[in-house]
């Protein structure tokens, strides 16, 4: 071995400690409210969608994700679960939005680009960022709904989304209004 090997080691024994050092320091802005140094928001960034992708390799997709009895599903778990942080047709924004980092996705303009993607997320959540797992309070059924939901969102102008929200009244979900065209109701255009 040449001195070329001892070099590199020693250089990157030194980049370890240095490294190790500026953590230990604690001067690093962990606030939420001032953004990552870009070299590390790009690898957050390109580490979170690596490992999203690898997770969500194998999952079937189901078929049924353009029913209008599964768009309602999903539409009424989002209004009242999501809104707050991904925002809706309705809302400018929100009290919490502007305060967390990373920024939760206006979904409503965005929509989502790959529905298996978007449903390990949602069942799934992503770590040390505000998103939550749903998988330990709603099934895969509720979360697919939600994902069907996801893909209509950004057709919606505020209208169709308060239609397609407005629930006839209780939490009890699922049958009521199935079709979607259950809504003959009060509104006036
Ligand atoms: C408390 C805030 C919060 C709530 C509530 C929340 N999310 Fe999120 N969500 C986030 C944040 C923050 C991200 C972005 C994380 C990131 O950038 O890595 C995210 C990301 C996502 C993504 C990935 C978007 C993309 O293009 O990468 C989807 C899909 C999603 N959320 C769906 C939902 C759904 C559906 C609900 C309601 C059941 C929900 N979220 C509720 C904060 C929230």
């Amino acid at each position: 071995m040449g001195k070329f090997p001892k070099t590199l080691l020693a250089g990157s024994a030194l980049a370890v400690a240095a490294g190790l050092g500026f953590v230990w320091s604690g001067v690093y802005a962990i606030g939420a409210d001032e953004p990552h140094w870009r070299p590390v928001e790009a690898f957050i960034s390109f580490f979170r969608d690596r490992a999203i992708a690898h997770h969500a390799t194998g999952i079937t997709v189901p078929a049924n994700l353009d029913d209008p009895a599964v768009i309602s599903m999903g539409a009424e778990h989002y209004n009242a679960m999501c809104t707050g942080c991904h925002l809706s047709p309705l809302q400018q924004d929100s009290e919490i939005r502007p305060g967390l980092y990373p920024q939760p996705p206006k979904l409503a303009e965005h929509g989502m680009h790959d529905p298996a993607e978007a449903f390990w997320v949602i069942k799934h959540g992503i770590k040390l960022t505000a998103m939550p797992a749903w998988g330990p309070t709603h099934d895969d059924e509720e979360i697919w709904a939600m994902v069907a939901f996801l893909r209509k969102l950004p057709t919606l102008d505020a209208s169709a989304y308060r239609r397609l929200t407005a629930s006839p009244g209780e939490e009890g979900d699922h049958d009521a209004g199935a079709s979607g065209q259950a809504d003959g109701h009060a509104h006036t255009h």
